[in-house]
């Protein structure tokens, strides 16, 4: 099998777990990392070389013509949406679905996405680009998942839609036919049980909302 070649761009945690999945991709050869900081050049993390950064990549790619993707391995979500919109224009984002992620043959997918082992991805699914869905996390049939998603671990998705940038923390439940707007946060084990308006930080059981998202995306 022809592997395409990439770079993933960062480097701290969020990074060493989208390795462990590429690790276990047969079709990803990962060129090297691209980080912040300049200092950092030439340092490997767990096997991985740091090979320029961000301000340098255009001279990378020039030198290494092969080299045709991207990876995003940054964790925070406005980070992540300027890096996507600066790499987009570069480089092709791929898809990152774990050998062990359920995912139905009927699922619609943009670009950018990962989606780790054990996660469960229904029929009739719409996710968009540059979304995380972490482990045991589950998205019942149908639903509408937007753009620069973040679904922590064991979320449990019966929902009807997701606005983009909208970050659902570890073991959050949203409930039936519910949606969340965009530019929200969604906190660890909450249960939604009513739609949440755009720019909403919400918690608890039944989960209410405590503040604005301040977010200029
Ligand atoms: C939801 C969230 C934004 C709330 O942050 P916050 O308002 O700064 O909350 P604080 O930590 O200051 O806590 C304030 C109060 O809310 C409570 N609280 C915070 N998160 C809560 C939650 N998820 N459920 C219930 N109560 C919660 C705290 O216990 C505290 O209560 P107290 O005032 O009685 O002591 C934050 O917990 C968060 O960002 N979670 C997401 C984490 C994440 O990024 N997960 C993804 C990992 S991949």
């Amino acid at each position: 099998m022809e592997k395409e070649r990439i770079i993933l761009i960062g480097c701290g945690e969020h990074a060493r777990m989208v390795m462990d999945n590429i690790d276990q991709m047969k079709n990803i050869e990962v060129f090297g990392l691209v980080i912040a900081d300049k200092a950092d050049t030439g340092k490997k993390i767990m096997g991985y070389e740091v090979v320029c950064c961000d301000d340098d990549v255009d001279l990378l790619l020039k030198e290494n013509p092969d080299i045709s993707g991207y990876f995003l391995g940054v964790g925070d979500m406005r980070i992540r949406q300027r890096l996507a919109a600066k790499y987009d224009d570069k480089l092709k984002a791929v898809n990152i679905i774990h050998p062990a992620a359920i995912v139905s043959r009927f699922v619609t997918i943009g670009r950018g996405n990962l989606l780790e082992a054990y996660t469960k991805i229904a029929n009739g699914v719409i996710i968009g680009s540059h979304c995380i869905v972490n482990s045991f996390t589950s998205v019942n049939h149908d639903q509408i998942i937007g753009n620069n998603v973040l679904l922590a671990g064991n979320v449990s998705m019966a929902g009807k839609s997701i606005g983009d940038n909208t970050l659902i923390a570890d073991g959050a439940s949203i409930g039936f036919k519910k949606s969340v707007g965009r530019c929200c946060i969604v906190g660890d084990g909450a249960v939604v049980t009513k739609d949440i308006p755009d720019y909403s930080i919400v918690y608890g059981n039944p989960a209410r909302k405590v503040r604005e998202n301040v977010w200029e995306g």
